[in-house]
């Protein structure tokens, strides 16, 4: 079954064709970030003018590059959630239009599932096995029974960590989008030169909740506190400090939630996914017997690979929508507790 995926839901406008959920023929991705980066973050109405704008090429460009022709796909798979709502409504529309006039069926994707996929694609996991989902909007610990079963552990109870990255970036001016420059600069710094807080949340009945803003005042608001003396205060070393903690927060609970759950398998998807100390402490988790994925760096950020892929699933199991489906922009795909 050859689907073709349509991820919108943000920035990145993406067509992606994928063969049986796992053979990706094309993932091709028009990032907007040159023409939200003088601003600073997305501006939702450019976001949603681009993606009017550049849609049909991108959908055009990633079937030649797959080699086929519009009559060769199977299906059609789009994000439909969550996400800017004006974003969203592009790639819906397009897709449904798409489908209905070639005759084919279609299906919304869930943008957070797709990320949690993404690591499926290309080396599959044995379910169940620990999910990581690190993304711009969401900081989720969950145990993956199948591709559509999830349960969660864990969440933020207020900022997400990609959001943190991208807040503490912008106040220090560090450069966009924020979370890969902090990843850069952290390696001409010192991860010891502060040492910023985490949350004190240790008794807490929801053990693996985290909790970012706190960090994140910490680091915009009173740095010096934190400043170990005879550290130099600079941004490298505000950078690399408060990645360690970030990072540091998360693999707290995951570890613990390892424990408790007795899992032995671990795989981390989303924008965050890409960061490379968290990459290489989820990899340090294999010494111990643990077996890690997580997605190549293309398939971390939003893709339309992710949602042909974990679609492939849907429709083979006979799930499809019809046109009255629509978008959404804050659907929580996760049961909480
Ligand atoms: O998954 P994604 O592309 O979009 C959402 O669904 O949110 O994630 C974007 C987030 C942003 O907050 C961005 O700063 C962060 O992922 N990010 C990173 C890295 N690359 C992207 N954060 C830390 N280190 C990175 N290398
Ligand atoms: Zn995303």
């Amino acid at each position: 079954m050859i689907v073709l995926g349509i991820e919108t839901s943000c920035d990145e406008c993406s067509a992606a064709v994928v063969r049986d959920g796992r053979e990706i023929m094309s993932n091709v991705i028009a990032t907007q970030i040159e023409l939200h980066k003088p601003y600073q973050g997305v501006v939702p109405e450019l976001a949603s003018r681009l993606h009017t704008e550049w849609i049909e090429q991108v959908v055009g460009a990633a079937v030649t590059k797959a080699g086929i022709g519009m009559e060769d796909l199977d299906a059609v798979a789009f994000t439909n959630r969550p996400g800017l709502l004006g974003s969203l409504l592009v790639g819906v529309n397009y897709a449904k239009t798409l489908a209905e006039t070639l005759g084919i069926p279609f299906i919304g994707i869930d943008h957070i599932r797709g990320h949690l996929y993404a690591s499926q694609i290309e080396n599959p996991l044995e379910y169940p096995y620990l999910g990581v989902l690190v993304s711009g909007g969401h900081t989720v610990i969950c145990k993956v029974l199948s591709y559509d079963e999830v349960d969660v552990l864990g969440t933020t109870i207020d900022d997400a960590i990609g959001e943190a990255f991208d807040k503490v970036a912008k106040f220090y001016d560090l450069g966009y989008p924020g979370g890969v420059v902090i990843d850069r600069l952290s390696k001409e710094g010192d991860p010891n030169a502060f040492m910023f807080p985490g949350p004190s949340m240790d008794r807490n009945e929801h053990p693996y909740d985290m909790s970012y803003s706190g960090l994140k005042t910490a680091v915009i608001n009173q740095k010096d506190r934190f400043l170990v003396p005879g550290k130099e205060d600079s941004k490298a070393n505000i950078a690399a400090s408060f990645q360690r903690q970030a990072v540091g927060i998360l693999m707290k609970r995951l570890r613990l939630a390892l424990k408790d759950t007795g899992l032995k398998r671990v795989s981390a998807g989303g924008g965050v996914a890409a960061n490379s100390l968290l990459r290489s402490e989820l990899k340090e988790l294999e010494k111990e017997g643990y077996q890690v994925t997580f997605p190549s760096l293309k398939l971390c950020t939003d893709n339309g690979a992710m949602i042909a892929g974990l679609a492939y699933n849907y429709l083979r199991d006979g799930y499809r929508d019809d046109v009255t489906v629509s978008a959404s922009a804050r659907v929580n795909a996760f049961k909480k507790f």
